[in-house]
């Protein structure tokens, strides 16, 4: 997998398959920095082609220098390319793509987290098969290196906890509606900035924090897991009124993917989803703006550790590519492999049951306002054995036969929540739907 460039030195050769926003960033990289870059990877790196659907289409900067194609073949499989840059996103066509290159003998970089989240096994056992590696440092967090911290700089410790905002669309958007922006106006923003995905559906009904989060579970935890094995709420029925709520009870709103490590009679799980939660003001994560990313890391010898950056976008997750080309470029020179990355196992631990996930909560109910409803709705309560923190009762707004109750409780599972939630419904006492989030503890 060596060539020879008309000086004679070595060139790694790339394809890359798309163009946009990170392909472009990648070009970038690779031009303005290029000396630096060579002399990292003791090889020069060079696009050699680029698929894309439209050749016309006029393209800015480094972008615009590259040899564009419509044809996969030209790339996959091609015999002048050593590496192939997956940057299309979405299932099929980059599957098979990133599956045959590797059956072809190539090394593959890729950005695409719903392929090594939902197929990481197949791709995984085809990069085994072929004696080829797979790197994916741009597909969790976009320029953040948490993929590289979990793999090598913390190989060395335990995780328990992994807490991540993980999705720079719906970040972006809670924090407007904090400020009393709408929903639909923020989001609208987020895809002109170019944060959301081509279908923004992925990214506020919480399926892209949660594709990232199976890809961190099996790095931090050596456990197998795609996002349909543990709970994922997005941000969609969050409303101005919860925001306010937050601020007053002193917490932010924010999105979190979040995986625990907990022992219970000996047997480990893992506590794992994706919910908007109640973060404490004091907590970083709290404080995490715009469209940003972090990872809040806790770990046995080393403590707390946060990793905080930009998540999105053509040059943080264009670095993070170059990064992943340089390793690969190091190993094809040298005609070796990479070591080995780590893989989860089946016989990882287990994920805990989604009943017997634990936190506290918030809880905002529209009641009846007359003497025993609150005694009504505390026995339920108790006869879950939930217990509350604090109760607040709001100004009636408009109504004068209602008000509005805001509690939040101490931890507790899913489950007990669940059936408390069932029959407060039932009360006649109690108005409409009660609306619920988790709170954050550690
Ligand atoms: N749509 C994603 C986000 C882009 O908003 O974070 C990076 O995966």
């Amino acid at each position: 997998m060596k060539s020879q460039n008309a000086n004679g030195s070595k060139v790694v050769r790339v394809g890359l398959l798309g163009l946009g926003n990170v392909g472009a960033g990648v070009a970038e990289i690779l031009s303005t920095h290029g000396e630096m870059i060579e002399a990292r990877a003791g090889v020069p790196i060079r696009i050699v082609k680029a698929l894309v659907r439209n050749k016309r289409r006029k393209r800015q900067g480094a972008a615009g220098d590259v040899t564009l194609t419509t044809k996969a073949s030209d790339i996959v499989g091609a015999s002048d390319i050593d590496v192939v840059v997956e940057l299309m996103g979405g299932i099929e066509p980059a599957l098979s793509y990133v599956t045959d290159a590797l059956a072809a003998g190539q090394t593959v970089v890729t950005a695409n987290k719903a392929i090594v989240a939902a197929h990481g096994k197949t791709i995984f056992q085809a990069a085994r098969k072929n004696k080829r590696d797979v790197h994916f440092e741009a597909a969790v967090a976009g320029g953040i290196p948490i993929i590289r911290t979990l793999r090598e700089a913390l190989a060395s410790d335990r995780v328990t906890e992994l807490t991540g905002i993980l999705n720079g669309t719906t970040n972006y958007i809670v924090e407007a509606m904090a400020s009393g922006q709408s929903y639909e106006s923020a989001l609208a923003v987020a895809q002109e900035l170019g944060y959301a995905e081509a279908d923004p559906t992925l990214d506020v009904n919480g399926a892209d924090a949660a594709d990232k989060l199976a890809i961190l579970i099996g790095l931090a935890f050596g456990a197998s897991v795609t996002r349909n094995k543990f709970g994922c709420v997005g941000i969609t029925e969050l409303t101005g009124e919860m925001m306010m709520d937050a601020a007053e009870l002193g917490f932010a709103i924010k999105l979190l993917a979040r995986a625990r490590r907990v022992v219970t009679g000996g047997v480990e799980t893992i506590q794992a989803g994706v919910f908007p939660y109640l973060v404490p003001l004091g907590h970083a994560l709290s404080a995490v703006p715009d469209a940003q990313n972090a990872i809040y890391v806790r770990s046995d010898s080393l403590g707390t550790t946060l990793y905080q950056g930009p998540g999105a976008g053509g040059l943080p997750t264009g670095s993070a590519v170059v990064a992943d080309l340089i390793e690969a470029a190091r190993n094809v020179a040298a005609g070796t492999r990479g070591r080995s990355t780590v893989q989860p196992t089946r016989a990882g631990p287990k994920l805990a049951k989604s009943g017997d996930t634990v936190c506290p909560w918030y809880l905002r109910l529209t009641v009846a306002e007359k003497p025993g409803v609150l005694a009504a709705i505390t026995t339920l309560l108790a006869d879950e054995s939930i217990s509350l923190a604090t109760v607040s009762q709001m100004e009636p707004s408009g109504d004068d036969n209602e008000v509005g109750i805001v509690m939040t409780t101490h931890p507790t599972s899913t489950g007990a929540m669940e059936r408390a939630l069932k029959k407060m419904h039932r009360l006649k006492v109690v108005r409409g739907e009660v609306q619920v989030l988790r709170v954050y503890a550690e």
